[in-house]
């Protein structure tokens, strides 16, 4: 009996793996020389943990599951929550600004289509302690460092910015009540990922009032910053988000990334915990789903039981990120294969022994080395280590009876005779 895979998993062949790796490698490397640090939490939490403030959506897509003594657990489906419960565990003695990384495994019952699966690895990036727009702009600039390390220009993605603060200050000043305001978000997040007919009709669902109906759509038409104004009278908080915003484009100017930030007041999140400042990351031609996404939380500590201590982060999956890179040619262009340092061959099979013992001798000393397994002859032993891309042959023929072998170069195809013990101990060296 053959057993697929389940639905929208991956299974990771090496070449698959080595593409896996390096994403993931460039995630750590850019997080590190941003002054991030890693940190990781379990793979299932007790379900109530992600239904306290992640939002109705992502509760529906949860994997859950009851553990051997009755307990209702689940398998995170993000790790913001993760990262609240761990922060507030150590509150007191944790340095602040916070800034941490995380590469999580994840999983969501989503219906799998081109660049959303069920299980894959989000890149996180949080700084919790500052309550100021400039850890925003820290953030939006890792993301774009880390673009910027695999090729990606503005030219081929962009983020796109808004605030959540001023969409609900603007949105009270055309009549929806506070209560109102989080449904509202669920659906002004899916506007430009439905149908314009599907869009009014989950709107009129939402706000039946066609004055207020008409008021939100004109607003969400709105284009730049300074049009805000023309379309709804600005209340003193509207003005308040509006200059933080601002403030926000002159700081990614400063830092060099202006052309990747685009204002976009359709950009609301998914999730129900942002407060502030909310971005995603968007490819320019192509269509896709987004990159990746983020925001401001101040609150969600305080709903984990902590005091309130002000939070803005990302996340960028592997999945899309990986399609782009893909189409732009910037994946396997990067990827070298590895190449082992020796291949150990041999000319008689009386040397089998030898070859393998070297082997291991080798690899113990830190050395990547291979052998071939069915004692073929000499030549198709060395046709193989051309394959494995080796750096060098180490050959066992009759000259060990004196105790030597022979070393070939294998790019320049040098060959020399060594003594044996001298070559180990010439290894040690130089390791
Ligand atoms: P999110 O928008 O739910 O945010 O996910 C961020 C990114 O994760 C998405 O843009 C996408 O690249 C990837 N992603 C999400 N779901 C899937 C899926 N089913 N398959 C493949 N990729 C997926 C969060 O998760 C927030 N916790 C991010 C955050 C961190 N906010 C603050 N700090």
């Amino acid at each position: 009996m053959k057993i697929p895979p389940v639905k929208g998993t991956r299974d990771f062949y090496p070449p698959d793996m080595a593409r896996r790796n390096w994403i993931i490698d460039g995630w750590k490397k850019v997080s590190v020389r941003n002054g991030f640090e890693e940190y990781d939490g379990p793979i299932f939490e007790y379900l109530k943990m992600f239904q306290i403030k992640s939002g109705d959506e992502i509760v529906e897509q949860l994997f859950s599951l009851k553990d051997r003594g009755g307990r209702e657990l689940a398998i995170r489906p993000e790790i913001t929550p993760t990262l609240a419960r761990m922060v507030n565990q150590q509150i007191n003695s944790l340095a602040r600004p916070i800034k941490w990384f995380s590469v999580p495994r994840l999983c969501r019952a989503e219906r799998p289509q081109k660049g959303r699966l069920r299980e894959f690895f989000q890149w996180n990036i949080d700084i919790i302690g500052v309550d100021d727009v400039l850890a925003d702009a820290e953030v939006i600039f890792t993301a774009c460092d880390y673009l910027q390390e695999v090729g990606l220009t503005p030219d081929d993605v962009m983020v796109k910015i808004s605030s959540r603060e001023m969409l609900a200050a603007l949105l009270q000043t055309a009549g929806i009540a506070k209560s109102e305001l989080e449904p509202l978000y669920t659906v002004l997040d899916k506007r430009s990922k439905v149908a314009a007919e599907a869009f009014e009709e989950m709107l009129a669902e939402q706000v039946g009032d066609k004055d207020k109906r008409d008021k939100i759509i004109d607003l969400m038409a709105v284009e730049s910053l300074e049009q805000i104004g023309d379309c709804l009278q600005l209340s003193e908080k509207a003005e308040e988000s509006v200059d933080e915003l601002k403030r926000l484009f002159e700081l990614v100017e400063i830092m060099g990334i202006a052309d990747f930030c685009v204002f976009d007041i359709g950009i609301v999140r998914g999730l129900a915990y942002y407060t502030g400042i909310v971005y995603e990351i968007y490819d320019r031609e192509s269509g896709l789903r987004a990159i990746g996404g983020g925001g401001r939380y101040d609150d969600l500590l305080k709903q984990f039981g902590g005091p309130a201590i002000p939070a803005t982060g990302f996340g960028i999956g592997d999945c899309v990120l990986a399609i782009l890179l893909e189409e732009k040619g910037l994946l396997d262009k990067q990827l070298s294969s590895p190449q082992p340092d020796y291949f150990v061959a041999f000319t008689d099979k009386q040397f089998f022994q030898k070859a393998i013992e070297l082997t291991a001798k080798l690899r113990t000393k830190g050395f990547a080395a291979n052998f071939d397994y069915k004692s073929a002859n000499l030549s198709k032993q060395l046709k193989q280590a051309s394959a494995q891309n080796v750096k060098k042959c180490v050959i066992i023929g009759s000259e060990f009876e004196n105790n030597e072998l022979v070393i070939k170069d294998m790019t320049t195809g040098k060959q020399e005779l060594v003594d044996y013990d001298e070559f180990l101990a010439q290894c040690i060296e130089l390791k």
